[in-house]
């Protein structure tokens, strides 16, 4: 059984629609910041596409723009940031939708698990509180319904029971990131966008937390965008590697073949580092 498998109704209607194979289309996409007087170029005509089921990592040093990318993809930049391109969700040019339907569409059909997972709570709520508004707003799932269904989400990523009354300042990093991906699960989007989900933990939390990720993630034919700038963590998760650099792709292809014969010079600079880092010099 599916660790949604007592759901219910409206998770058998929401799963009903999805046997076609729904594709998340980046198309031409720029994004430039704009305040105090400055202007900022983050991410320079970037296309690539996601379908549901396909694990994708976004990789790049810092500043190179992979959350300018993913925060674009639900519309959550900061007011006043330019944004050119088109994203189309299912064939749609969700760009081209009010807030009230990108509302609509944050969460159930693609969820965010943000860089640093504290971002992800409200300090007076509890982790239940905010599964259950998720799942109130989105699924008009209430009462009893909407407080086993975030029981049972805390339990599908790992977590105890007694996390559900808990606050976010009250968890361990490892745990907080658990709960943000709960959170992001509960509607069961098409799409998880996850942007260094696991860089403030240890290793062995890292390789824990992400195994969750990437089994729920094929356990339900989801699509994942993963940010990272480690590119053994993204390669050891994801099929397809896309490597950015000042706001551009410079390379992207099957991972393995990526990390063994890199096309880019930036992509070998960053494999070396990462060799170094590690004590052994190729
Ligand atoms: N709100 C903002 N206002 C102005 N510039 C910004 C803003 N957010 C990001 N930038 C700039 O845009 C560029 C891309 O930033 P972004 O956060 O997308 O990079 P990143 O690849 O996610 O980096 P990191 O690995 O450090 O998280 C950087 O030059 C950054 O300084
Ligand atoms: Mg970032």
């Amino acid at each position: 059984m599916s660790a949604f498998g007592r759901v219910g109704r409206v998770e058998r209607v929401e799963r009903a629609g999805r046997s076609e194979k729904i594709t998340l289309e980046i198309q031409d996409l720029s994004i430039t910041y704009r305040g105090g007087g400055k202007e900022v170029f983050a991410v320079k005509n970037c296309s690539f596409s996601i379908s549901r089921g396909d694990v994708i990592g976004l990789v790049g040093e810092s500043g190179s723009g992979k959350t300018s990318v993913l925060m674009a993809i639900p519309r959550l930049l900061p007011t006043g940031t330019l944004v050119h391109g088109r994203i189309l969700l299912g064939g749609q040019d969700i760009t081209k939708r009010g807030e009230r339907a990108m509302n609509e569409l944050r969460w159930s059909r693609v969820a965010l698990v943000p860089q640093g997972a504290m971002n992800s709570f409200t300090p007076h709520l509890t982790i239940e509180r905010h599964i259950t508004e998720v799942l109130n707003f989105h699924m008009k799932m209430s009462g009893r319904d909407g407080k086993s269904r975030a029981s049972e989400l805390i339990g599908t990523v790992g977590l105890e029971r007694d996390i559900l009354t808990r606050y976010a300042h009250e968890l361990s990093g490892g745990q907080k990131q658990r709960a943000a991906l709960a959170l992001a699960l509960a509607c069961d989007p098409d799409f998880l966008l996850a942007d260094e989900p696991t860089t403030a933990l240890d290793v062995i939390t890292q390789k824990e937390v992400l195994e969750t990720i990437s089994g729920l993630v094929r356990e339900r034919d989801m699509g994942l965008l993963l940010v990272t700038h480690d590119l053994p963590i993204a390669a050891g998760v994801c099929d397809t590697l896309i490597v950015m650099k000042d706001g551009s792709i410079v390379e992207r292809g099957n991972s393995r073949q990526l990390i063994m014969a890199p096309k880019q010079a930036y992509t070998c600079e960053l494999i070396e580092a990462i060799r170094e880092m590690e004590g052994g010099h190729a």
